[in-house]
């Protein structure tokens, strides 16, 4: 080699070691004092060991503006690249926040924009770890351009390929409308926010006082807003559960999940017959039967802390990756309003996005009524979940183990909505509403006239029971396909996925649908 290419080389090999070493000793110290690992450190975590390959290390940034003269950071702020998890190639980029707060620069959004073309060509998921004040404020427009660069490729990338974003740190503007874009967010508590705009601008704008974690941390944000899928106690368990959905979901959109083998053995389940209460109006909780039905141990909860009156997330069926939504009746009675339609319809349009059959398990007693919801448009976020599953194409199961009333039955992948199976526990009850309501309106002259108005009501009450609090009548219909005993679900929803594996609808030809939004 000639001796000064030679020298430049040294040159730059030296500056690299140490950027690959978290961009210095003094730098990794910042980042620890902040309780945070370094871009590298955290990918060290994420990948299996040895096979990352790093692209663009030796890019820096272009402007010279505002002191960016001064210093040039090997890799601008970002280590992108790919490489494997649990065998599976991913792309991945992590943000360094010890490089001018991770902000992103021109060559910083064209670093990201090159591993997320990658990622699409090649069919396999983006991990995004994000760890930035957003724009870089020196650059002006071109960092600002870069965002739209990269919001673009999300959107582009949406339902091709799986993107994952995990927040790592303080991230604000762009550094928040990406992940948005992804299919989940992961956050660190403590250490991580997501806020369009931090609790200094607030004060001057709205003059409330509010520190960053109320504003827009881990608990914030996976309990009210509900932007965030998983709050993670640390970036270690954040990384791990990255790990985990991946494995439950495929390399893009024309793959199917990786099935985990399984030896069939007694497939019933008796402790399922007990869990409905003798009294229609108990709770109880339906974790405990998604639990009894699925592979031991094998449900991944997503949004656990979010709208709890509906529980979604991952499983495995004898070894098949499976979505399950399901009402909760230990929460507002497992009543459908707006937060829980549209967190049920996000996670209906991502396991439909990537071929993840759907397990429906039904107890819900209508939507929430009130000044509230209605004010807030429970109308439209309503309609959100119903059309995610008219719109699925997926192998899609339910299971009504109580009630099933009113719109809330049409909406929960009900028969008229193309679900392929719809089975029933005894204990369903299918009516357009509660007894008592029903009586009170149907039967109200005949109770208003009677002399005793208790007695006639709760008559009525009884007639309404008798007639629609029971499976049978959708049955005769073929609305539900088999009344089953709670015990005989595992194995014949194992059948019924079996027999849907090869499922094929195309809906019709369109440019796209128009999701009321
Ligand atoms: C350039 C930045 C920066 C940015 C932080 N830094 N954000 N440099 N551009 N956007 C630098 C700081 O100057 C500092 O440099 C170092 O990063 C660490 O920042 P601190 O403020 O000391 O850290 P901390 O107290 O932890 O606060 C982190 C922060 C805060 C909350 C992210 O820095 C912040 O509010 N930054 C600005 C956020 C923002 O408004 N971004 C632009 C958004 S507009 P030194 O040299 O002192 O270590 C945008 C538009 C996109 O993104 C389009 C959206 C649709």
């Amino acid at each position: 080699m000639d001796k000064k290419i030679q020298k430049k080389f040294d040159e730059l090999a030296q500056k690299n070691k140490e950027a690959l070493l978290g961009g210095g000793a003094k730098r990794q110290e910042q980042q620890h004092a902040r309780k945070k690992l370094t871009a590298r450190e955290r990918l060290d975590l994420l990948l299996d060991q040895g096979s990352f390959e790093e692209l663009g290390k030796l890019v820096t940034h272009r402007s010279s503006d505002f002191g960016l003269d001064k210093e040039h950071f090997l890799g601008d702020g970002v280590v992108t690249g790919y490489g494997t998890i649990a065998g599976r190639l991913v792309y991945v980029f992590s943000q360094d926040f010890t490089v001018l707060g991770g902000s992103l620069s021109e060559t910083h959004a064209e670093k990201i924009v090159k591993v997320m073309e990658l990622a699409m060509k090649n069919g396999a998921p983006l991990i995004g770890l994000n760890d930035s004040g957003g724009a870089r404020i020196q650059e002006g427009v071109v960092s600002l351009g870069g965002y739209a660069d990269i919001f673009y490729r999300n959107v582009m990338a949406s339902g091709v390929v799986p993107q994952l974003s995990a927040i790592m740190g303080p991230c604000a503007g762009g550094a928040v409308y990406s992940p948005a874009m992804t299919d989940f967010i992961f956050m660190v508590e403590n250490t991580s926010f997501m806020f369009v705009t931090g609790p200094n601008v607030v004060k001057t704008v709205t003059h409330e006082n509010v520190t960053a974690e109320e504003l827009g941390g881990a608990s914030t944000h996976s309990t009210k807003s509900g932007v965030t899928h998983f709050a993670c106690a640390n970036e270690a368990e954040c990384i791990g559960q990255i790990k985990t959905l991946l494995g439950y979901i495929p390399q893009n959109c024309e793959e199917d999940a990786p099935r985990l083998p399984y030896t069939f053995g007694d497939e019933k389940r008796p402790q399922l017959n007990d869990m409905v209460p003798a009294n229609p109006n108990q709770p109880y909780d339906m974790r405990e039967v998604i639990s009894g039905i699925v592979d031991e141990n094998s449900f991944f909860e997503v949004h656990k802390n979010f709208a709890e009156n509906i529980v979604v997330g991952f499983a495995r069926l004898a070894g098949r990756s499976i979505g399950i939504v399901g009402n909760q009746p230990a929460s507002l009675a497992g009543v459908l309003d707006i937060h829980s339609s549209v967190k049920g319809a996000r996670f209906v349009r991502f396991c439909d996005s990537f071929n993840i059959p759907l397990l429906v398990l039904e107890d819900v007693p209508g939507f929430l009524p009130g000044t509230d919801q209605e004010w807030n448009a429970i109308i439209t976020n309503g309609a959100k979940l119903l059309y995610a599953f008219s719109e699925a194409t997926v192998p899609r199961v339910t299971v009504i183990t109580r009630k099933a009333y009113g719109g809330a039955y049409d909406v929960m992948n009900s028969k008229h909505i193309g679900a392929d199976l719809n089975y029933a526990w005894p204990t369903a009850e299918i009516a357009v509403m509660g007894a008592k309501g029903a009586a009170e309106i149907i039967f109200k002259k005949e109770i208003a006239e009677a002399k005793d108005p208790e007695a006639k009501l709760a008559e009525k009450v009884e007639e309404y029971t008798t007639k629609f609090a029971n499976p049978y009548i959708a049955a005769a219909r073929g609305f539900i396909d088999e009344v089953i005993f709670p015990e005989e679900s595992r194995i014949k929803l194992i059948k019924a996925f079996d027999m849907l594996e090869n499922k094929a609808v195309k809906l019709p030809r369109k440019k796209h649908g128009n999701i009321p939004l």
